[in-house]
Order: structure tokens, then C-alpha cells, then sequence
């Protein structure tokens, strides 16, 4: 059974270094993409702080998100790309990190809550197919060292991800 440590927050590159570790754990022989990225959303919920919701959405096409595994509150299932802070992410292949949704012009409010995002690109060789979404209910929740932190995990679910059709 995988059991998640506890890690101290207060040092957030070495927060994330250790959670990088074990979500290699977690993944470890194990390359179902959907049920990765279940546990991944699972873990990142249970570990980072301060979220009311984490998860996936995939590229269905190149016109269209379509919400993955995540935890949190029910959330919108197609996004069109270039709309809301997930779209704008596939449409300018970049990361977004959005000090405060009321402030970011098409925000799309699945949860009323959500006050800040952090929006980072999954990639393989043949580019980006999808995003982890973060949300927090506090303004400013999200800085550089979560981004890194969090594409650092992306990108351990990509390589432990099989996404042959
Ligand atoms: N706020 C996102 C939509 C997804 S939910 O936050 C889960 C956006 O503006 O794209």
C-alpha cells in the first residue's frame, strides 16, 4: 500500500523535490494513463496545501479540452482552446500562473471558490496533449516555485504514462 508523507511545506523547492519522489513511487510499474492520472491528482490534492481542486484536462482535439481524473468539486467538462486560463495555456504553449481569477479576463468559474490557478502543459515528443489545473481559494496562492514544482510532476506522470491508442 502506498501511505503519502507528511512533508514540510515552509521550503517549497524541497517540498516539491520530496513529492516528486514519491509520486515516482506512487507510479512506480504502473503505466495505465487514466489510473495515473487519478493518483497524481489524488496526491497533489492530499499534499500541496491550500487547493479546492486538482486535475487533468486532455486535448480531445486541437480545437478542445476534455476534463480528466482530478479531485475537488465537479468541474466543466469541455473547454474550447484559447477560452479560460486552461485554454489560453494550450493556445500560447506556456504555463499560466494567475495571481487572481477575478482579474484574468474569460476566467471560466467551475468553483466559485477558486481565487487563484497555476495551469502547467503536459508534453511528449509530440507536444502538448493536456494540463494539470490547480485552483486555491486564496488570492496569490501560487508562485515560480509551485510552477516548477508542479511541471516537475507533469512531467513524471508523462514518463510513467503509456499514451498509445
Ligand atoms: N478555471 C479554469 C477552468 C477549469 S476549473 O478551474 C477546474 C479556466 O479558466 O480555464
Amino acid at each position: 500500500m502506498f501511505a503519502a508523507q507528511t512533508i514540510d511545506s515552509t521550503d517549497k523547492p524541497a517540498f516539491y523535490r520530496e513529492l516528486a519522489t514519491q509520486l515516482k513511487a506512487l507510479l512506480e510499474g504502473e503505466s495505465d494513463s487514466v489510473a495515473n492520472a487519478a493518483n497524481t491528482s489524488a496526491l497533489i490534492f492530499q499534499m500541496v496545501p491550500d487547493l479546492n481542486w486538482a486535475g487533468f484536462y486532455f486535448l480531445a482535439s486541437d480545437e478542445e479540452l476534455v476534463l480528466g481524473p482530478f479531485q475537488g468539486k465537479p468541474a466543466c467538462v469541455r473547454i474550447a482552446v484559447g477560452k479560460g486560463v486552461c485554454g489560453t495555456a494550450i493556445d500560447l504553449e506556456m504555463s499560466m500562473l494567475v495571481k487572481d481569477v477575478h482579474e484574468f479576463a474569460g476566467h471560466i468559474a467551475c468553483d466559485a471558490d477558486s481565487r487563484s490557478e497555476l495551469v502547467v502543459l503536459l508534453r511528449d515528443n509530440d507536444g502538448v496533449f493536456g494540463l494539470i489545473d490547480l485552483d486555491s481559494p486564496t488570492p496569490g496562492r501560487f508562485d515560480k516555485d509551485d510552477q516548477a514544482g508542479i511541471e516537475a510532476l507533469a512531467a513524471i506522470y508523462v514518463a510513467a504514462s503509456s499514451f498509445e491508442d
